[in-house]
């Protein structure tokens, strides 16, 4: 995994990165005039040159407008890795200053860019060469990005781990060992029987055939100062494989599915980086552990059983399971004192259709609050978009035998969905629900992600907690 060092340490490098416009050094005359081509236009970038100084790369980030949040230098980051592997080179330096360049997405862009899940992979694509990309006089960006990078990178690693390898158990093993490096506090209520004394009957509903038992794993962040009367959870879906159950999916892509933890994956990964950053404020992570599947032991279409806060829930389809396993969870947080909530779910299809891929549904209670974790995705560089959290549409969820239905028809499944989690906490409680079901899962890849699973909201996350403390 760390086939790639960046330190502002000197020292030799085979190849010269110039950011075209972000750099004061003094290039040869080639490479100034090629440069200010580029700048105007002339000739396009990225560009390599050879001179008797040396080997060159010449980088400019791009403008276009939805690369906000300094995407278009992560995008950049991704850019100068590859070059440098093309070119074959084990060390670059990367030649970039001045206020308005971005150092710290710069070096994200290349540590989440360089990121492959290879561990399983026995041939020369497991091994890939160690390279040093040195960023002169940038040491406190560098050092702020690899924490970033490094916790989303930890949040797509999990997700990208076959379901055979992370399931439950393994999963609240993993965060154990996390939460002891960055120094969080660590529970762990671990399998049907403890998740029944303790209530959390939605975990068990859904994770009862699973061969790895469900789990809830609580991750605890204390500051030093603690900003007076605020207490934010994170509460993150992790079905460590979605099969739907006795509801079974449709067997094309149905692989994906090993993703449906990527919202437990990011509150972990956030977690982690909370723990570095240090804001002023308490946060409490929870990890909603369960396998989906289906068997003789699972759930059935038409169980009704009783949520920790009283309601019963008819179980109409097992396919719609995540609100199940978070529902619980979020009474729990609150009645753990949580006054801001930020749940992370790969919840709904539906969001796909609604916003596509590479947007994240927001939807919640108290404007205020949804607007700061928007302005913390757009700070981060992922994309939240809101949707109505329209109360009319709450009839779609009543049920003749029970409180609740857990599925509310053909349309507006992204609304419907985050309505029914809304009954499971008191409206009085600051509360944002991402449905990530889009950016988590990329499996043609994205700007600076290869193939696969994206560690998608672990920034936001993060800098929601800043923005609180
Ligand atoms: N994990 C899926 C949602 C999903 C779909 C995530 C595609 C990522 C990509 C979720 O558990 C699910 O199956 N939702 C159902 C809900 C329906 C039964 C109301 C869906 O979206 O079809
Ligand atoms: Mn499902
Ligand atoms: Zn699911």
């Amino acid at each position: 995994m760390h086939d790639l060092i960046v330190t502002a340490d000197l020292g030799k490098s085979e190849l010269t990165v110039v950011v075209i416009g972000h750099c004061a050094a003094k290039l040869p005359r080639l490479v100034a005039a090629q440069a200010a081509r580029i700048a105007k236009g002339e000739a396009s970038a990225p560009l390599s040159l050879v001179c008797e100084d040396g080997r060159y790369l010449l980088v400019k980030p791009d403008e276009k407008p939805w690369l906000v949040g300094g995407e278009n230098w992560r995008v950049l980051g991704k850019e100068i890795v590859d070059g440098v592997r093309a070119a074959k080179a084990s060390a670059a330096s990367v030649l970039v200053n001045g206020t308005a360049a971005n150092p710290q997405a710069l070096v994200e862009g290349m540590l989440l860019g360089d990121y492959r899940y290879n561990v399983l992979r026995s041939g020369k694509e497991g091994k890939r060469t160690g390279i040093t990309i040195r960023v002169p006089k940038q040491k406190a960006a560098i050092e702020a990005a690899i924490a970033v990078a490094g916790a989303q990178n930890l949040a797509r690693e999990l997700a990208d781990m076959p379901p055979n390898l992370l399931h439950p158990q393994s999963f609240a093993e993993r965060a154990r060992k996390e939460a002891r490096k960055a120094g969080l506090g660590f529970k762990v209520i671990s399998g049907t029987r403890a998740l029944t004394k303790a209530g959390f009957p939605g975990l068990v509903q859904v994770g009862m055939a699973g061969m790895s038992e469900p789990a809830l794993v609580e991750l605890s962040y204390t500051p030093k100062r603690a900003a007076k009367g605020k207490h934010l959870a994170l509460v993150g879906k992790g079905i460590t494989f979605d099969t739907g159950g006795i509801s079974i999916k449709p067997s094309a892509a149905m692989w994906e599915m090993k993703g449906d933890m990527g919202g437990a994956a990011a509150v972990l990964g956030a977690m982690t980086l909370i723990a570095e950053q240090r804001p002023d404020v308490a946060v409490t992570g929870y990890l909603c552990l369960a396998e989906n599947m289906p068997d003789s032991m699972a759930q059935r279409p038409g169980d009704i059983y009783q949520a920790r806060n009283g309601k019963f829930i008819h179980v109409d389809n097992t396919d719609a399971e995540g609100r199940l396993v978070l529902a619980d969870v979020l009474t729990y947080a609150v009645e753990q004192g949580a006054t801001h909530v930020v749940d992370v779910a790969t919840l709904t299809g539906a969001c796909l259709v609604a916003l596509g891929e590479r947007i994240a549904g927001l939807l919640g209670r108290g404007q205020t609050f949804l607007d700061q974790v928007r302005a913390a995705g757009q700070e981060s560089g992922e994309e939240l978009w809101q949707l109505p959290f329209y109360g009319e549409y709450r009839s779609l969820l009543d049920h003749p035998h029970a409180d609740i239905n857990n599925v509310g028809g053909r349309y507006g499944g992204t609304i419907t969905a985050a309505l029914f989690l809304g009954e499971f906490l008191p409206d009085t409680v600051k509360w944002a629900h991402l449905d990530i079901a889009g950016p988590a899962i990329q499996t043609g890849g994205w700007r600076y992600y290869s193939k696969g699973m994206t560690g998608f909201a672990t920034r936001t996350l993060a800098r929601v907690a800043a923005k609180l403390g």
